[in-house]
């Protein structure tokens, strides 16, 4: 069995609409994806798991297999239906049920408040590239700290800002769907690392009670070859989705390497500077010496070659393997790596990567206090062979194991690492993959909701008991 130390944390993560449903119920707001979703005709969010009625039949779940922390995340658009404003009582009591019976059965909430949903209304004001719009985002995380204070004790104030600012406006993989506009991905970086660092300093200034952290994704990227060129373009687009987060939000300042690879990256994609004040600089520092945790996103690492042509991109949402393209100009091409098996979604399973980027963390960021691996699992088309048939997700089970392994590696090494959350706890949809790739450790029948306990939730049981033990 795996050495992970007594009182390591183990989870089960979710995001509000990838799981709750309901999404125009008890007076909620729109968010970015309603309309965007609804156009492309994909898939529906709605009702997801309907985690928003069954929450209960859940919570007793991870109560019955031994989990005893879940992320959840609050939606930003059922309190605030237009973003700031008018207040939802529905949606406010909503979370109170909700964080009450996890405490009814043990179970602490992870809470996150922003996880990829921007009520539309903000988002069409600009989303994250229009300052007021962090105001009020910090309004809200104000409201909820005051209003769930006594309920929740840990708290995440963004989740995986890269994979929105580079989704949104690079990869066009997220609405408003722009492809390569590095100035406005870049500024978008900043904003989301003022905005967390905003709602950082509040936390603290207000008094509130128990940790506050940011999650971030965390796709370890390597040199495709040892080639200069090739460790160039490592490095910048490492710069491009990691160190610009990893510097602004637990150093708090950026370093002049990463300005100087980021004014690259934009001097080779048509210019532009970005806006920082002093104002600006003095939140970021502040919140970096106050910050608790940082949480770790893990799924895979990339390996980068030196690229001089146009950028392209193709999104592989199908689990077709051997679909995807990414080449950025300037910047670096994204490889396969021969002997690195892969996923249907042509994600590289590299467990080495996880322990790489938590000594990075340790080593490179040392006011970092505590790490949390907050997302960690293996997208799959799991088969439902019927009520009475165990649904056999031994891959699932051996990406864990492996990922586990080096991450009690990573802590005998030094790593200050808590705890693990495996995503996703249930199964529900992915934002740009839909409903055929499951993460859960609970299998989910769309049609009926019936939920069905898979192989890897019994093993994840087990392996809770001997922590415990
Ligand atoms: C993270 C997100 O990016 O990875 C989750 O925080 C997401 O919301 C998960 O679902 C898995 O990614 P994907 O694209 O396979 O759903």
């Amino acid at each position: 069995m795996l050495k992970l130390p007594k009182g390591f944390v183990l989870g089960g993560a979710t995001a509000a609409y990838q799981c709750e449903g309901a999404t125009q119920a008890d007076g909620k707001g729109k968010v970015l994806w309603d309309d965007y979703l609804k156009e492309q005709g994909r898939f529906s969010p709605d009702p997801a798991c309907d985690f928003y009625h069954r929450y209960p039949e859940d919570l007793v779940l991870c109560k019955q297999f031994g989990i005893k922390a879940i992320r959840v995340s609050i939606a930003w658009s059922r309190i605030f239906p237009e973003g700031h404003g008018r207040i939802e009582p529905r949606g406010v009591a909503f979370y109170h049920r909700l964080f009450d019976e996890c405490a009814e059965l043990g179970i602490e909430p992870y809470v996150t408040l922003h996880h990829f949903d921007s009520p539309d209304a903000t988002y069409r004001t600009g989303d994250w590239l229009n300052p007021e719009n962090i105001d009020y985002f910090v309004d809200f995380a104000a409201f909820c700290f005051k209003e769930y204070g006594s309920q929740v004790k840990k708290w995440i104030t963004i989740n995986e800002p890269v994979s929105v600012s580079t989704q949104q406006y690079i990869t066009g993989t997220f609405p408003p769907q722009e492809h390569f506009q590095f100035l406005k991905a870049l500024q978008c970086e900043h904003n989301f690392n003022l905005a967390h660092a905003r709602v950082v300093n509040l936390f603290k200034k207000m008094g509130c009670e128990g940790e506050i952290g940011i999650v971030h994704a965390l796709q370890t990227v390597y040199p495709a070859s040892d080639d200069v060129k090739d460790r160039h373009a490592a490095d910048l687009q490492d710069a491009l989705e990691i160190r610009f987060y990893l510097d602004g939000t637990l150093e708090g300042k950026y370093s002049d390497t990463t300005l100087q690879l980021v004014n690259e990256i934009l001097e080779k994609n048509g210019g532009g500077e970005l806006v920082i004040t002093d104002s600006d600089r003095d939140e970021l520092d502040r919140a970096a010496d106050q910050l608790d945790f940082v949480g770790v996103n893990y799924y895979f690492s990339k390996f980068v070659k030196d690229f001089e042509g146009k950028s392209e991109f193709t999104h592989n949402g199908t689990g077709t393997k051997g679909t995807s393209v990414s080449r950025l100009q300037g910047i670096g091409e994204v490889i396969r790596k021969e002997g690195i098996p892969t996923t249907d979604w042509d994600w590289p399973i590299y467990p080495q990567g996880i322990y790489d980027m938590l000594m990075r963390i340790t080593k490179e960021y040392p006011k970092t206090r505590k790490i949390y691996v907050t997302e960690n699992g293996l997208g799959h088309k799991d088969k439902f062979e019927g009520k009475d048939q165990l649904i056999d997700d031994q891959p699932r089970i051996d990406y864990i194991e492996q990922h586990l392994e080096k991450i009690a590696e990573a802590i005998q090494d030094g790593a200050n690492v808590q705890g693990y959350f495996v995503w996703s706890l249930q199964d529900m949809f992915s934002w740009t993959n839909g409903y055929n790739k499951r993460y859960g450790l609970f299998y989910v029948d769309f049609e009926t909701q019936e939920r069905y306990p898979k192989k890897s939730a019994y093993w994840f049981k087990e392996l809770s008991h001997a922590i415990d033990s």
